[in-house]
């Protein structure tokens, strides 16, 4: 089936998107979803391709796996889990069985927990020993912190709570830098971990629980723990009540729409948290009964595929023309990249294709100063994702937004469009002459035809994010699939966590550079002499 797609993208190559690009393929290269719209037309992709790609789907048998998933089934076959971070969000769904139990009922009360916890910090009913909680620090690492510090960040015209701070680093300067701003006595400290072992994690909720036992007697009263683990949480010291916990079959950079979530509805209050869900559950209902060619997270995935696998470009740009999605893209290169970058398949076979491919980005138009120089002109062609919302919530300062939107639509443009060496000559004739206006000219020359998609929506509310961290989420499902990859799965964290462990001691000056190569052995040796 990758032969014939790449067959087809050769000969279609030499075409130009902005040779085609009139109302009604903008109107049939586009998705709906709600009141999302994806427009995919400033792509190569034509409606040759766009059956083929289509037809991946069914051959690697996608709608049967998504069955699976929602249904509850162990999809995640290395870890023998099943795969149901949608149940956390099925907030009027049916039972979801896994070995024979519904776990629906566990997930509601858990939430209902959640939202009495969280409307008892927010209304002063939860104290700590100086009073009302004025400030929240998450301590979590990966998916136990990308989530929701980016949708904290996101959500923040929403918060009407106590202010969320997030540590994730082991470098100390990371928590210093959040403690320094805090009072022990108003301090509520939420250590999440799905698996409470995590070094990062644990090293730096010993150091807060200190930086608290300083200044407050009983510092449990100010803790709470979000994980799988309760035995753990137990011994580090953590009451029951204030244990929020979950199950393994949700995989840590899908974990923002449960417990993990804890800051986000303590930031924006239960009710929006739950706009949130609804938003995510909406995008799962779309998800599972759209056909293929109107499906948003399929489409989306087979323009990914399209761009990363068929046309082999190696990374793709996330460009929120959204500056509270500043954290998105973080979170994204976890969501995609942890998912979907494995180098085998389920029955551990080479992948035939290239894995999944780079995700970076930055918010627009800071990025337009910074790197798009490489985008419009470098020589390699990066695939871009813009996001844009129609109105942002300044009102006041709406002419600022119109700006920001006249620049995400002008970049899509230009990557489409290039300029010809005519008229880049055109540009600079009568500043130059004669071979210095050709030379000048040819810097002025962009190619053109760059591909981009634009997801564009209302405004950024809870539910919006809801669809749109469901949407990539299903993304990273199909093309998981289509590659044959277990998205849920991340072996290859584990082998630099072993080194770590054991290069501890040899940084401590406990044990020698024996056996390490020369590289590792020198600059031990460098770091020792200097200090370290
Ligand atoms: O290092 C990878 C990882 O296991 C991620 O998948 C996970 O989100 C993160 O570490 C944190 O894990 P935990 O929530 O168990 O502390």
């Amino acid at each position: 089936m990758w032969t014939e797609l790449k067959a087809y993208h050769a000969k279609i190559a030499d075409r130009r998107i902005d040779a085609t690009l009139n109302a009604a393929r903008a109107e049939d290269f586009s998705v709906r979803q709600g009141d999302m719209l994806f427009d995919y037309s400033k792509t190569t992709i034509d409606a040759t391709a766009r059956d083929l790609l289509i037809g991946l789907l069914d051959k690697s048998g996608v709608a049967a796996k998504r069955e699976a998933m929602f249904t509850g089934q162990k999809i995640n076959e290395t870890e023998g889990r099943a795969v149901l971070h949608t149940a956390l969000r099925n907030l009027d769904g049916g039972p979801v069985i896994v070995d024979g139990v519904d776990v629906v009922p566990d997930v509601r009360a858990t939430l209902d927990r959640m939202t009495a916890y969280a409307n008892d910090i927010r209304s002063g009913a939860v104290q700590g020993a100086g009073g009302k909680i004025t400030d929240v620090v998450n301590i979590g690492i990966g998916g136990s912190d990308l989530g929701p510090a980016m949708a904290v960040r996101a959500l923040s015209p929403y918060h009407d709570g106590p202010r969320c701070h997030f540590v994730s680093n082991v470098d100390p300067a990371d928590i210093a830098e959040v403690l320094r701003g805090c009072d022990p006595a108003t301090t509520l400290v939420i250590v999440a971990s799905k698996t409470f072992t995590t070094i990062e994690t644990m090293t730096n909720a010993r150091t807060a629980k200190a930086w608290m036992g300083a200044k407050v007697a009983d510092t449990g009263a100010q803790f709470a723990a979000l994980s799988t683990a309760m035995d753990k949480t137990a011994a580090f010291g953590i009451a029951p009540e204030r244990v929020f916990g979950f199950e393994d079959w949700v995989g840590g950079r899908y974990s923002m729409w449960g417990p993990i979530g804890l800051s986000l509805m303590v930031a924006i209050g239960p009710e929006a948290f739950r706009a949130f869900l609804r938003g995510g559950q909406a995008m799962d209902t779309h998800f599972r009964a759209a056909p293929w060619a109107e499906n948003l997270p399929a489409m989306l995935a087979l323009v990914g595929i399209w761009h990363a696998q068929v046309c082999g470009y190696g990374s793709r740009a996330v460009l929120p023309y959204d500056n509270l999605l500043g954290r998105l893209p973080a979170y994204l290169q976890q969501l995609e990249m942890e998912s979907n970058g494995k180098g085998v398949t389920m029955d551990g076979t080479p992948v035939a294709v290239d894995s999944g491919p780079i995700v970076w980005g930055e918010p627009g138009t800071n990025g337009q100063h910074a790197f798009y120089q490489l985008i419009h002109q470098g020589t390699r062609v990066v695939p871009c994702e813009f996001m844009v919302a129609a109105r942002g919530h300044e009102d006041d300062l709406h002419h600022q937004h119109q700006l920001l939107v006249a620049n995400c639509l002008a970049q899509s443009e230009a990557l489409m469009r290039g300029r010809t060496l005519d008229e880049a000559r055109a540009k600079v004739a009568g500043k130059f002459e004669g071979a210095e206006l050709e030379r000048q000219a040819r810097h002025r020359v962009f190619p053109g035809n760059r591909p981009s998609t634009t997801l564009a929506y209302p405004t950024l509310d809870p539910f919006t994010l809801g669809q749109i961290i469901a949407l990539y989420e299903h993304r990273v499902f199909v093309e998981g699939v289509v590659l044959g990859i277990n998205s849920y799965d991340q072996w290859g964290v584990e082998l630099g966590k072993e080194l770590a462990t054991a290069l501890q001691p040899v940084i401590e000056g406990e044990k020698g550079t024996e056996g390490k190569d020369g590289s590792t052995a020198a600059l031990v040796g460098f770091l020792i002499k200097s200090g370290v």
